[in-house]
């Protein structure tokens, strides 16, 4: 099985994330344009999600139907196939990006040398950090005024809670940057502002090589030398085993709209990141190496056309090889099923595939809801795949029926589109009142126009007054019996008939925690 491990070893499937204007979709429009999956700058942005206000949603659909291209891009760079993984970058869409962050081996993450560590970088971190990801920085910008880089090492060090270890090194910034110098592998390159071509190296030896101070003056020369001998003095030699073991993050600086110091990054990402790792099932851990083919569905994209309502499920191969027209079981279902339209993501096309390796994500079509996040496909062995929790969500309604003759649409839709993931639904066992649960405004929006145009059933929202919803559960039955009693009014069921608490409060959910001791609060739906 020579070919199988070449295939795994040469393969990277990563996801660039940072907060939104960071500079991701620039970024990652440049990687691309260095693997020739485009060919002009700006390819990637016209399929951006742009930050459109709340009431402007319908044009938010309308982009994530066009971003289907973009979900997931794969390009040849020299020996190295790369899948970038595209995350949303609106932030009420951070469910999505949770669960891409599962199908992923590693992460970039891009900081602005202005701003800093942002909310939700640090959220997302969270995320990598509970999955042991290894990360790489990327601080972007360098050609505005900003932070000192020190300063943004310290900020990254205390924010994103994990040691760095720069990289790379700027000389001076915004209207006086000059350039990088590349610690990993000495090189100076020289900034020269040009959105489409590559930056101007400098051949050097080491750091003391005089044609440093011909290139950026003698003061600037004096200065990079400080800074690196503080670097070496503070910072342990980078050690690869270190970052993938998800222990020090390397940092590199540069500036996406400029394609600068992209090409460094690109070229120590492909030597240093991880290419596919084992993925870890309730059964076993699978190896990707394994001959039997396995993967899991980590998002499901669903068609804009209401007229038919086909979606796309995205399965992350974890091991084998999976091949078009094969059969492969659907574990929950219980089912054989082969696939006879399997689709690969190249640049921006999307092409039918005969084959895909671990790492690769297929699209299969699914025209009768067939699949729901974290579904497992096995060649027969039973796997189920872990790491796709539901985050507790943090805004709430009750939603209602307003059409009495369309209750079994309404029903239908609601289940359908908590199986793509839009949203978290909740059974009050109270007052028997359905909840939904999401991470942001717009998902109220986005679910009652498609619960309309796809099922053509209405539905209005209720205000209703909740902090938080967490999984309870204990080893104490009688304990739980008596929570459940106790909180009857605040108990609910989540889709899978697991307890739920909702809380009004936090001072609620804080006595709570403090009241009943043999009650384990979970803030994830998976313990
Ligand atoms: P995002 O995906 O993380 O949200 O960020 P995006 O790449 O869209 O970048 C946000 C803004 O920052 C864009 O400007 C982009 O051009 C700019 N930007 C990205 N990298 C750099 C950089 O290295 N230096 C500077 N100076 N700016 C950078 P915009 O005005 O919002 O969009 P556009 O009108 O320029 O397309």
């Amino acid at each position: 099985m020579a070919s199988l491990t070449t295939e795994i070893n040469r393969r990277r499937t990563f996801a660039i994330i940072s907060h939104p204007d960071a500079g991701k979709t620039t970024l990652t429009e440049k990687l691309l344009l260095f693997g020739g999956a485009i060919h002009v700058a700006g390819a990637v942005k016209s399929n951006k999600i742009k930050k459109t206000a709340t009431s402007d949603w319908m044009e938010i659909e309308k982009q994530r139907g066009i971003s289907v291209a973009t979900s997931v891009m794969g390009f040849n760079y020299g020996d190295y196939k790369i899948n970038i993984l595209d995350t949303p970058g609106h932030q009420d869409f951070a469910e999505d990006t949770y669960r891409t962050l599962t199908a992923v081996d590693s992460v970039i993450i891009v900081v602005d040398v202005a701003k800093g560590v942002e909310q939700q970088t640090r959220k997302l971190m969270e995320v990598c950090r509970m999955r042991n990801t290894p990360v790489i920085i990327f601080v972007n910008k360098l050609d505005r005024e900003g932070k000192d880089p020190f300063d943004i090492l310290d900020e990254l060090e205390s924010e994103l809670k994990i040691k760095v270890r720069p990289l790379s090194w700027p000389i001076n910034i915004g209207a006086r940057f000059k350039g990088v110098y590349n610690i990993y592998e000495h090189g100076l390159d020289l900034f020269t502002p040009d959105k489409q071509k590559v930056t101007e190296r400098v051949e050097i030896k080491d750091v003391n090589d005089p044609a440093i101070d011909a290139a950026v003056g003698n003061a600037d020369a004096a200065k990079l030398r400080e800074d690196l001998e503080l670097i070496e003095g503070v910072y342990p030699e980078f050690n690869e085993l270190d970052y993938l073991d998800a222990k020090v993050a390397p940092v590199f600086f540069g500036s996406a709209l400029n394609t600068f110091g992209v090409k460094e990054l690109l070229d120590c990402f492909v030597r240093i990141a991880p290419c596919p790792r084992p993925t870890v099932a309730e059964e076993r851990t699978v190896e990707p190496g394994e001959n039997g083919f396995s993967g899991f569905v980590f998002k499901i994209h669903a068609n804009m056309d209401p007229n038919h309502r086909s979606c796309i499920a995205f399965v992350k191969v974890c091991s084998g090889v999976f091949r078009r027209n094969a059969n492969y079981k659907h574990i929950r279902l219980g089912k054989l099923m082969k696939f006879s339209a399997p689709t690969a993501f190249m640049a921006q096309r999307k092409d039918v595939v005969d084959e895909a390796y671990p790492g690769d994500i297929v699209g299969l079509p699914d025209n009768g809801g067939t699949f729901k996040i974290g579904d497992t496909l096995t060649e027969g062995e039973e796997l189920h795949f872990k790491g796709l929790p539901s985050f507790s969500p943090e805004m709430f309604k009750y939603i209602e029926n307003t059409d009495p003759m369309k209750t079994k649409q309404l029903n239908k839709g609601i289940e359908q589109l908590m199986d793509e993931g839009v949203a978290q639904l909740f059974i009050n066992q109270f007052n028997g009142r359905k909840i939904i649960g999401t991470v942001g405004q717009l998902q109220f929006e986005v679910i009652q126009y498609r619960l309309l145009h796809e099922y053509g059933a209405q539905c209005r929202w209720e205000p209703i007054h909740l902090y938080k919803a967490c999984w309870i559960e204990s080893d104490d039955e009688a304990a739980l019996e008596a929570f459940k009693k106790r909180k009857h009014q605040f108990m609910a069921i989540d889709k899978e008939g697991r307890d739920v608490f909702l809380a009004d409060s936090g001072y609620v959910l804080q006595m709570a925690q403090s009241d009943f001791p043999k009650i384990r609060f979970h803030f994830t739906s998976e313990f």
